[in-house]
């Protein structure tokens, strides 16, 4: 059974360790996530942008298939399926779907329209034991045409939204999505810092998990990150496992053709990188 994403964040924050969001596409990332989860003993979040969401034919789709793996995969670590990045309307959708959280993006909202708009979603999806994640500063980079410059977040702004009953904020300090440039400065920890001192217990998210240098990730762990996403590495990794199948000219030996063998070194790279990230974060044995 899925379930909001609060109850293990609170534990990761209190225990100083971070749950991992990774992003899915289809029927493979979400087996593989899933799998890599229970092999780990791990709590874990599956991420679903409203790209993917479409992609994936919309979100009862998402619902269906991930409760169905959760029951024919025997998966007993703890799973929320949350919306990433979403509009107002389409996290009113994701709860009325089935899905366990939701990430309301107000962050291109002048600040007290940001507010305005997260308190009627916490109100909403709280009545349905929905967990909310909501953001302030815009996290740079580029997602699904969203292209945002890697903001800091004011920490005084943390605070009035983290007020409203949200369960975890995510805050720009300098992170962005996708690969990081050459020159990229790095995390801001004064903000990260800053924010915490304010915010106290509440969980924050790093968004653009995707090439943080591990110090980093283990620094921003130690001031009150508690949630981790990488989408953009896995992607990466399915890619190069699936060209180095295809320029060997496995998909012409054979049934090498079928699409259970074509996909599945991509699958098996996938649940490399989410192990890896997992030992990262500290979230193994965390069940
Ligand atoms: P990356 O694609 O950089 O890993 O970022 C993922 C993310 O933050 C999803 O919200």
């Amino acid at each position: 059974m899925l379930v909001s994403a609060k109850e293990m964040l609170d534990k990761a924050k209190a225990g100083h360790y971070a749950v991992g969001q990774f992003n899915i596409n289809n029927l493979e990332w979400t087996k593989a996530i899933l799998q890599t989860a229970q092999e780990c003993n791990s709590p874990v979040i599956l991420g679903v942008s409203e790209g993917a969401g479409k992609y994936m034919t919309g979100y009862k789709t998402i619902v269906g298939m991930v409760n169905g793996m959760l029951e024919e995969l025997g998966i007993t670590v703890p799973v929320a399926l949350h919306l990433d990045h979403g509009s107002y309307e389409h996290c009113i959708k994701c709860v009325e779907a089935g899905f366990s959280s939701v990430m309301f993006d107000g962050s291109h909202y002048p600040i007290e329209e940001n507010v305005a708009k997260t308190k009627e979603i916490v109100a909403l999806a709280h009545a349905k034991g929905v967990s909310v994640e909501a953001e302030v500063g815009s996290i740079g980079g580029e997602e699904d045409g969203v292209i945002g410059a890697g903001e800091c977040a004011d920490p005084k702004e943390c605070k009035a939204i983290a007020d409203l009953g949200i369960d975890f904020l995510a805050a720009g300090i300098g992170n962005i999505h996708g690969k990081y440039p050459e020159n990229w400065a790095g995390l801001s920890f004064e903000t990260l810092d800053a924010i915490q001192q304010l915010t106290g217990d509440m969980p924050l998210v790093l968004h653009g998990g995707t090439g943080i240098p591990v110090d980093m990730i283990k620094k921003a762990i130690s001031l009150g990150v508690a949630k981790i996403n990488v989408n953009t590495e896995c992607q990466l990794s399915f890619a190069a496992a699936t060209r180095e199948y295809i320029e060997a000219g496995k998909d012409q030996q054979g049934k090498g053709f079928d699409p259970r063998k074509l996909l599945a070194p991509g699958t098996e790279a996938i649940k490399a990188t989410v192990k890896e990230k997992m030992e990262i974060f500290g979230s193994i044995g965390k069940a």
